[in-house]
Protein backbone atom coordinates (compact mmCIF):
# COMPACT_ATOMS: atom_id res chain seq x y z
CA UNK A 1 0.00 0.00 0.00
CA UNK A 2 1.45 2.99 -1.03
CA UNK A 3 1.67 6.43 1.30
CA UNK A 4 -1.04 8.41 -0.12
CA UNK A 5 -3.67 5.46 0.14
CA UNK A 6 -2.75 4.51 3.33
CA UNK A 7 -2.75 8.17 4.56
CA UNK A 8 -6.42 8.33 3.05
CA UNK A 9 -7.35 5.11 5.26
CA UNK A 10 -5.91 6.22 8.14
CA UNK A 11 -8.14 9.61 7.45
CA UNK A 12 -10.97 7.76 7.18
CA UNK A 13 -10.51 5.79 10.29
CA UNK A 14 -9.52 9.08 12.46
CA UNK A 15 -12.58 11.01 11.29
CA UNK A 16 -15.22 7.85 12.47
CA UNK A 17 -13.64 7.47 15.83
CA UNK A 18 -13.45 11.80 16.34
CA UNK A 19 -17.29 10.91 15.27
CA UNK A 20 -18.34 9.22 17.78
CA UNK A 21 -15.89 10.64 20.81
CA UNK A 22 -16.99 14.18 19.57
CA UNK A 23 -20.92 12.94 20.04
CA UNK A 24 -21.74 13.78 16.46
CA UNK A 25 -22.03 10.16 16.23
CA UNK A 26 -22.69 6.81 17.68
CA UNK A 27 -22.00 2.77 17.62
CA UNK A 28 -21.50 1.87 14.38
CA UNK A 29 -23.94 3.90 12.78
CA UNK A 30 -22.65 6.36 9.95
CA UNK A 31 -20.13 5.98 7.59
CA UNK A 32 -16.73 8.36 5.70
CA UNK A 33 -15.63 7.94 2.32
CA UNK A 34 -12.48 9.42 0.30
CA UNK A 35 -12.75 9.59 -3.39
CA UNK A 36 -9.37 7.36 -4.53
CA UNK A 37 -8.38 5.98 -8.04
CA UNK A 38 -11.50 5.65 -10.40
CA UNK A 39 -13.90 5.43 -7.38
CA UNK A 40 -13.43 5.77 -3.16
CA UNK A 41 -12.19 4.17 0.00
CA UNK A 42 -14.96 3.72 2.58
CA UNK A 43 -15.34 2.01 5.95
CA UNK A 44 -17.06 -1.14 5.94
CA UNK A 45 -20.18 -2.22 7.78
CA UNK A 46 -21.12 -2.48 10.71
CA UNK A 47 -17.65 -2.88 12.45
CA UNK A 48 -16.93 -0.76 15.72
CA UNK A 49 -14.99 2.08 14.79
CA UNK A 50 -12.56 1.40 17.79
CA UNK A 51 -11.65 -1.74 15.43
CA UNK A 52 -10.86 -0.39 12.55
CA UNK A 53 -7.27 -0.91 10.94
CA UNK A 54 -6.49 0.72 7.83
CA UNK A 55 -6.43 -2.50 5.98
CA UNK A 56 -10.06 -3.42 7.17
CA UNK A 57 -11.35 0.11 4.92
CA UNK A 58 -12.69 -1.54 1.48
CA UNK A 59 -12.68 0.15 -1.99
CA UNK A 60 -15.16 0.19 -4.06
CA UNK A 61 -14.81 0.88 -7.77
CA UNK A 62 -17.49 3.45 -9.76
CA UNK A 63 -19.36 0.40 -11.29
CA UNK A 64 -19.94 -1.28 -7.82
CA UNK A 65 -17.17 -3.83 -7.36
CA UNK A 66 -15.84 -3.76 -4.10
CA UNK A 67 -12.26 -5.31 -2.58
CA UNK A 68 -11.31 -5.68 1.19
CA UNK A 69 -11.62 -8.12 3.68
CA UNK A 70 -15.18 -6.90 5.15
CA UNK A 71 -18.16 -5.37 2.72
CA UNK A 72 -18.37 -1.71 2.46
CA UNK A 73 -20.54 0.39 4.12
CA UNK A 74 -24.33 -0.37 3.30
CA UNK A 75 -24.37 3.36 2.06
CA UNK A 76 -21.74 2.98 -0.50
CA UNK A 77 -24.22 3.67 -3.77
CA UNK A 78 -24.83 7.13 -2.39
CA UNK A 79 -21.36 7.64 -1.63
CA UNK A 80 -20.39 6.49 -5.54
CA UNK A 81 -23.32 8.55 -6.66
CA UNK A 82 -22.28 11.77 -5.36
CA UNK A 83 -18.83 11.19 -6.45
CA UNK A 84 -20.26 10.35 -10.29
CA UNK A 85 -22.64 13.58 -9.49
CA UNK A 86 -20.27 16.22 -8.28
CA UNK A 87 -16.85 16.11 -9.69
CA UNK A 88 -15.78 18.59 -6.37
CA UNK A 89 -16.70 16.57 -3.99
CA UNK A 90 -13.95 14.05 -2.56
CA UNK A 91 -14.56 13.07 0.83
CA UNK A 92 -18.46 12.25 2.28
CA UNK A 93 -19.21 12.29 6.00
CA UNK A 94 -22.66 10.79 6.87
CA UNK A 95 -23.81 10.47 10.52
CA UNK A 96 -26.91 10.17 12.64
CA UNK A 97 -26.83 13.51 14.67
CA UNK A 98 -29.55 13.79 17.69
CA UNK A 99 -30.37 17.32 16.15
CA UNK A 100 -30.07 16.76 12.44
CA UNK A 101 -31.54 13.61 13.16
CA UNK A 102 -34.89 14.94 15.00
CA UNK A 103 -35.03 17.59 12.44
CA UNK A 104 -34.96 14.71 9.90
CA UNK A 105 -37.63 12.97 11.78
CA UNK A 106 -40.13 15.72 11.04
CA UNK A 107 -39.22 15.93 7.16
CA UNK A 108 -38.35 19.33 7.95
CA UNK A 109 -35.28 21.12 5.87
CA UNK A 110 -33.59 23.61 7.63
CA UNK A 111 -34.06 27.50 6.69
CA UNK A 112 -31.57 30.35 6.75
CA UNK A 113 -32.17 30.81 10.26
CA UNK A 114 -28.35 31.92 10.64
CA UNK A 115 -26.30 33.19 8.27
CA UNK A 116 -23.82 29.89 8.46
CA UNK A 117 -26.38 28.64 6.23
CA UNK A 118 -23.81 29.95 3.56
CA UNK A 119 -21.30 27.31 4.02
CA UNK A 120 -23.93 24.70 2.47
CA UNK A 121 -23.93 26.75 -0.89
CA UNK A 122 -27.53 27.70 -0.48
CA UNK A 123 -30.79 29.33 1.52
CA UNK A 124 -31.91 25.97 2.56
CA UNK A 125 -30.36 22.61 3.59
CA UNK A 126 -32.77 19.87 2.09
CA UNK A 127 -34.70 16.76 4.01
CA UNK A 128 -34.32 13.82 1.41
CA UNK A 129 -37.45 11.90 1.15
CA UNK A 130 -37.38 8.53 3.53
CA UNK A 131 -35.95 5.67 1.28
CA UNK A 132 -34.50 2.28 3.40
CA UNK A 133 -31.00 2.62 4.37
CA UNK A 134 -28.46 0.96 1.83
CA UNK A 135 -31.20 1.49 -0.93
CA UNK A 136 -30.49 3.21 -4.37
CA UNK A 137 -34.12 4.96 -3.82
CA UNK A 138 -31.90 6.45 -0.57
CA UNK A 139 -29.02 7.18 -3.04
CA UNK A 140 -31.19 8.94 -5.69
CA UNK A 141 -33.13 11.09 -2.86
CA UNK A 142 -29.88 12.07 -1.44
CA UNK A 143 -28.62 13.30 -4.64
CA UNK A 144 -31.59 15.40 -5.87
CA UNK A 145 -31.69 16.85 -1.75
CA UNK A 146 -27.46 17.55 -2.84
CA UNK A 147 -28.37 19.70 -5.87
CA UNK A 148 -26.31 22.82 -5.42
CA UNK A 149 -25.36 22.23 -1.34
CA UNK A 150 -22.82 20.72 0.42
CA UNK A 151 -25.15 19.17 2.98
CA UNK A 152 -28.85 17.63 2.86
CA UNK A 153 -31.03 15.80 6.24
CA UNK A 154 -32.30 12.31 5.39
CA UNK A 155 -35.63 11.97 6.35
CA UNK A 156 -36.01 9.51 9.64
CA UNK A 157 -32.21 8.75 9.50
CA UNK A 158 -29.51 11.62 9.85
CA UNK A 159 -27.00 13.67 7.66
CA UNK A 160 -24.98 14.05 4.54
CA UNK A 161 -21.95 16.46 4.33
CA UNK A 162 -19.33 16.73 1.76
CA UNK A 163 -16.18 18.70 0.88
CA UNK A 164 -13.42 19.07 -1.54
CA UNK A 165 -11.30 16.89 1.32
CA UNK A 166 -11.86 15.14 4.81
CA UNK A 167 -11.67 18.25 6.80
CA UNK A 168 -13.93 20.20 5.34
CA UNK A 169 -16.24 17.53 4.81
CA UNK A 170 -16.08 16.54 8.57
CA UNK A 171 -16.55 20.18 9.72
CA UNK A 172 -19.68 20.73 7.81
CA UNK A 173 -21.33 18.24 9.57
CA UNK A 174 -20.40 19.39 12.73
CA UNK A 175 -21.54 22.80 11.76
CA UNK A 176 -24.63 21.68 10.43
CA UNK A 177 -25.63 19.61 13.54
CA UNK A 178 -24.87 23.11 15.49
CA UNK A 179 -27.45 24.68 13.00
CA UNK A 180 -29.54 21.53 13.70
CA UNK A 181 -29.59 22.82 17.10
CA UNK A 182 -29.53 26.26 17.15
CA UNK A 183 -33.20 25.91 14.73
CA UNK A 184 -34.30 23.53 17.30
CA UNK A 185 -34.24 25.94 19.68
CA UNK A 186 -35.42 28.92 17.91
CA UNK A 187 -38.33 26.61 17.21
CA UNK A 188 -38.88 26.73 20.99
CA UNK A 189 -39.71 30.54 20.96
CA UNK A 190 -41.98 30.17 18.12
CA UNK A 191 -41.66 30.77 14.13
CA UNK A 192 -38.01 31.93 13.71
CA UNK A 193 -37.39 34.55 11.32
CA UNK A 194 -35.32 34.36 8.55
CA UNK A 195 -32.67 35.90 6.45
CA UNK A 196 -33.21 36.97 3.13
CA UNK A 197 -32.14 34.77 -0.10
CA UNK A 198 -30.31 37.98 -0.73
CA UNK A 199 -28.52 38.09 2.51
CA UNK A 200 -27.61 34.52 2.04
CA UNK A 201 -26.04 35.35 -0.92
CA UNK A 202 -23.86 38.03 0.46
CA UNK A 203 -22.31 35.93 3.03
CA UNK A 204 -21.49 33.19 0.34
CA UNK A 205 -19.93 36.12 -1.37
CA UNK A 206 -17.85 37.04 1.63
CA UNK A 207 -17.59 33.62 3.31
CA UNK A 208 -15.38 32.34 0.46
CA UNK A 209 -12.23 33.39 1.83
CA UNK A 210 -13.04 32.42 5.37
CA UNK A 211 -11.08 29.09 7.19
CA UNK A 212 -12.22 25.96 5.80
CA UNK A 213 -14.28 27.59 3.43
CA UNK A 214 -13.54 28.14 -0.18
CA UNK A 215 -15.02 28.93 -3.82
CA UNK A 216 -17.18 25.92 -4.52
CA UNK A 217 -19.51 27.07 -1.58
CA UNK A 218 -20.16 29.10 -4.33
P1 LIG B 1 -22.87 0.82 7.71
O1 LIG B 1 -22.33 0.22 9.00
O2 LIG B 1 -23.20 -0.26 6.70
O3 LIG B 1 -21.97 1.89 7.17
O4 LIG B 1 -24.29 1.45 8.02
C1 LIG B 1 -24.45 2.47 8.97
C2 LIG B 1 -25.48 3.44 8.57
O5 LIG B 1 -25.52 4.51 9.14
C3 LIG B 1 -26.44 3.14 7.49
O6 LIG B 1 -27.15 4.29 7.13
Amino acid sequence: MDDPTLKKRQAIIDHCLLMNSSGLNQGTSGNISIRHDDGMLISPTSIPYSDLTPDKIASVHLDGRAEGPIAPSSEWRFHRDVFVARPEVNAIVHAHPTYCTVLAIHGREIPSVHYMMAIFGGPNVRCAPYAIYGSQDLSDHAVTALEDRHACLLEHHGSIALGRDIAQAYWRAEELETLARQYHGALMLGDPPLLSNRQIQDVIDKIADYGLSDEDTK
